[in-house]
């Protein structure tokens, strides 16, 4: 953050300094978790249903925080009380905002991609100046302004994910950090749950282009209809990116190679040039489009564009992350989060990577469909088999409806398997799984992961739900940066259906006019903790760990 004085922190969040003196400076980062604190860091303690984070509060002071920002004085510490710490979050992160007139931020919203797309983005910003844009999904009301008190004067762009899980949550978000280009993917079935219905979801997703002031650009996806009539919603330049005819940016002959990479000729208005992508599914195309767009339009020469989209690499795990076990299977490691879009997008990837390979597709059930849940699982049951997948191992009763899609294809020459859970799924694919397979590791959230886990040979004790010991370990306060889930998952009954609505909590508790109830659950500090060092997804390994599993050999070197 840029250093600011607890008196000029006090008067942007409306809080009272107490216990310290106005002139101390906050040199250091803002965190939620006491473990990310650095030297001359401000605290931000929230109270939970379980955990109160101004219990914290002293191992955030020996870890160097000058002060901390909560509910109440804590002992011994600068305290900045407010009464509400994520709103003052929020007015902090937008009084930062205003300090830095150089900033360009960069809004990214859509069903899916949004973390994909910003890695993209950043990466391609990062040859025109410092770009701001941390690994995972930092996508609402904490997570953004987290995101954003990452800027300071040396920042040229900040690209900040947001997400929506209802009316107005944009329009927040967007007070917060005003883009000036808002790029919009696409409008599908994710969290129709809580919106009620797609076309709930593509009014919400405008916001962010009728945030985009006259002088800005709003980029929008003209394949999707829904994202293309957002053209009308908007005062700033509009660029549209698909491979639709009438698209600015514009995708031609794509083809994808054995590991499902895609090369694409893309016409500009400055001209074509070829781009042979490093990443796999037939999804980047759009992504990168939408990456190009924003990034010529910030003044990337345009002869620079093809070798840049050539050198973009997996940022974030757990998506689209292909690599090579020694023993000859390669895996898919889809596995952060699904909905039948992304699913979709991941069954061709599969049908392309194993083309002439035996195809395996791991799938669990995809949370916050709402009434569309059944239709959805059938629907990527039914496209698994017309693609041809050989083995569809459906994990969790909740997600059999996959397994009656699948079977509706009559003339699918595959199997499908039900298995109870990911331990299940496991001892399958250890007794099932031969050299030259490829395997797909697709579900909502930690649906999958232990698999994905397993296949990675990131279990370093026998393979029993090594996310319980390993991984996922509780911390203290209960705050999850992404999409407002502030449950912990392991607590609830796995893959039943509805139950995911509890995470809603988190969203209605951040959002502003609904009953303040932050933190439910158990806090996930330990996950904070990982995002906060640019991990994802709550997982405290990294790539290419030790090997482990007991059947299969590790993975030792991934190839990618
Ligand atoms: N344009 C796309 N269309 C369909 N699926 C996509 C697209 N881009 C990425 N995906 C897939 O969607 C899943 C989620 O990707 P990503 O995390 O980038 O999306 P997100 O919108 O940030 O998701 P979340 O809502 O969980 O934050 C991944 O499996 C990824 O491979
Ligand atoms: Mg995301």
């Amino acid at each position: 953050m840029i250093n600011l004085t607890l008196a000029d922190i006090a008067a942007a969040v409306g809080g009272e300094l107490t216990g310290g003196d106005g002139d101390i400076a906050v040199t250091g980062s803002v965190e939620f978790d006491s473990r990310a604190v650095s030297p001359g860091g401000l605290f931000v303690a929230f109270v939970g249903e379980k955990v109160d984070g101004h219990d914290f509060a002293p191992a955030a002071i020996s870890a160097g925080a000058v002060a901390v920002m909560g509910t109440r004085p804590v002992a011994g510490a600068p305290s900045i009380v407010v009464t509400d710490p994520l709103d003052a979050m929020g007015r902090l992160a937008r009084a930062v905002v205003d300090r830095l007139p150089g900033l360009t931020i960069i809004g990214v919203t859509g069903s899916s991609g949004k973390t994909s797309t910003k890695d993209l983005i950043a990466q391609l910003l990062r040859h025109l100046g410092p770009t701001v844009a941390p690994a995972g999904s930092f996508n609402n009301e904490l997570g953004l302004p987290h995101t954003v008190l990452q800027a300071d004067e040396r920042t040229r762009f900040l690209v900040v994910e947001m997400g929506a899980r209802g009316a107005g949550h944009l329009l927040y978000l967007c007070r917060i950090a005003p883009p000036t280009v808002g790029v919009v993917l696409n409008v599908g079935s994710a969290h129709v749950g809580e919106f009620g219905s797609v076309e709930a979801i593509a009014a919400a997703k405008g916001e962010l282009v009728e945030a985009v002031p006259a002088t800005g650009i709003a980029v929008l996806n003209v394949d999707d209809q829904r994202v293309r009539a957002m053209a009308a919603r908007t005062r700033a330049e509009v660029v549209g990116v698909g491979e639709a005819a009438d698209a600015t940016v514009r995708a031609v002959d794509v083809r994808l190679d054995e590991r499902g990479r895609p090369s694409y000729t893309l016409i500009a208005p400055a001209g074509r040039v070829d781009v042979q992508l490093a990443i796999s599914g037939r999804h980047q195309v759009g992504n990168t489009l939408a990456a190009a767009a924003v990034a010529l339009w910030q003044g990337l020469p345009f002869t620079d564009l093809g070798a840049a989209l050539g050198e973009l690499r997996l940022v974030s795990t757990r998506r689209m992350d292909v690599f090579d076990r020694p023993d000859g299977v390669t895996v898919i490691d889809d596995s952060y989060n699904a909905n039948p879009a992304s699913t979709e997008a991941a069954l061709h990837a599969l049908a392309a990577i194993g083309l002439r390979r035996r195809r395996v597709a791991v799938l669990g059930y995809m949370a916050e469909l709402g009434d569309q849940e059944r239709a959805g699982h059938e629907q990527v049951g039914r496209l698994g088999a017309e693609l041809g997948t050989d083995r569809i191992v459906v994990v969790g009763a909740a997600a059999g409806p996959i397994q009656d899609g699948a079977t509706q294809v009559a003339d699918w020459g595959g199997e499908s398997v039900l298995v109870t859970d990911q331990e299940a799924a496991v001892a399958l694919l250890q007794a099932e799984l031969r050299p030259d397979d490829v395997v797909l590791v697709k579900g909502s959230r930690y649906r999958t992961w232990a698999v994905a886990d397993f296949l990675r040979g990131y279990c370093r004790r026998y393979c029993r739900f090594p996310h319980h010991d390993l991984h996922y370990a509780a911390g203290d306060q209960v705050v999850h940066a992404s999409e407002g889930r502030t449950t912990d998952p392991l607590r609830r009954p796995q893959d039943a259906p509805g139950q995911e609505g509890h995470a809603d909590d988190g969203w209605r508790g951040l959002h502003p006019g609904h009953r303040r109830r932050v933190h439910r659950g158990t806090l996930r500090a330990r996950h904070a903790a990982g995002q906060a060092a640019g991990r994802t997804d709550g997982s405290d390994h990294h790539r290419g760990g030790p090997a482990g599993p007991v059947h299969l050999p590790g993975p030792g070197r991934l190839r990618r």
